[in-house]
């Protein structure tokens, strides 16, 4: 079988937080289209690989490459306009705005990019429709449980249709049946439209739904195989 150019590639990469470090050489490739799952143990580097991977981090070592771009090089402005117009980031820790409802920060990166209020509200209530969090629409996120704020965080991930989304244990605070009605919705929209996943999780029925997985240990990365 070819093996096609990888959309998003990540070689070598060393990260350090002050004497930890975080990530030692790890490499890992998402193809266009593709669910990647990354596992491993708390404090592995998991976290530290997906901010290095969306640009949020810039590694000590090695590359990040997106499509022709070294995204490791790439001058703050430009950095932020890829994260605007093709990523998609889910935090481990929800990471909204807390002044603003959860409906209106879902709505918040279509507004950054142009759309009228109105508009980006009515197409922000859709996704919170989708990832079942339509009625929490008017709370902040300081009303909200654990796993409302992840609906929220993953409906404004995905609102703008970006090409990449990476996602931070997104289903961390919800039981497994919520966590099975996200997971569908995430991998239905990203079947729809082509988009990649990057899914980070310490959950197997979540992993399940990714083409394939890599583990982290040690802040390197092991292959695991295909998990469907
Ligand atoms: N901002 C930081 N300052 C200092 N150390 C950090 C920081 N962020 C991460 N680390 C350290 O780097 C290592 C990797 O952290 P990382 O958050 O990437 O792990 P993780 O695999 O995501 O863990 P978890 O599953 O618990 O979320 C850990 O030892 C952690 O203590
Ligand atoms: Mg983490």
């Amino acid at each position: 079988m070819s093996n096609p150019e990888p959309l998003l590639a990540a070689r070598d990469l060393t990260k350090a937080h002050g004497r930890t470090e975080a990530l030692r050489g790890a490499s890992v490739q998402l193809r266009s289209g593709e669910i990647l799952a990354v596992t491993g143990a708390s404090g592995s580097g998991k976290s530290t690989l997906l901010h290095c991977l969306a640009g949020i981090v810039r590694p000590d070592g090695g590359s990040v490459s997106y499509g022709g771009e070294r995204v490791d090089r790439l001058p703050e402005r430009r950095l932020s306009e890829l994260r605007r117009t093709e990523f998609g980031v889910v935090f481990q820790f929800g990471q909204l705005i807390p002044e603003l409802t959860a409906l209106d920060n879902v709505a918040l990166p279509l507004m950054l990019g142009g759309a009228g209020r109105k508009e980006a509200r009515e197409r922000a209530g859709e996704w919170l429709e989708r990832f079942g969090a339509r009625a929490q629409g008017e709370l902040r996120p300081g009303e909200l449980s654990g796993g409302q704020a992840q609906r929220a965080s993953l409906a404004r991930a995905l609102v703008t249709g970006p090409r990449v989304v990476f996602a931070d244990e997104p289903t961390g605070a919800l039981d497994s049946l919520a966590s099975e009605q996200v997971m569908s919705a995430l991998a239905h929209t990203a079947r729809a439209t082509g988009t990649s996943v990057l899914l980070i999780t310490h959950d197997a029925q979540v992993a399940a739904y990714a083409d394939r997985e890599v583990r982290l240990s040690d802040g390197a990365v092991a292959p695991v195989g295909v998990t469907a």
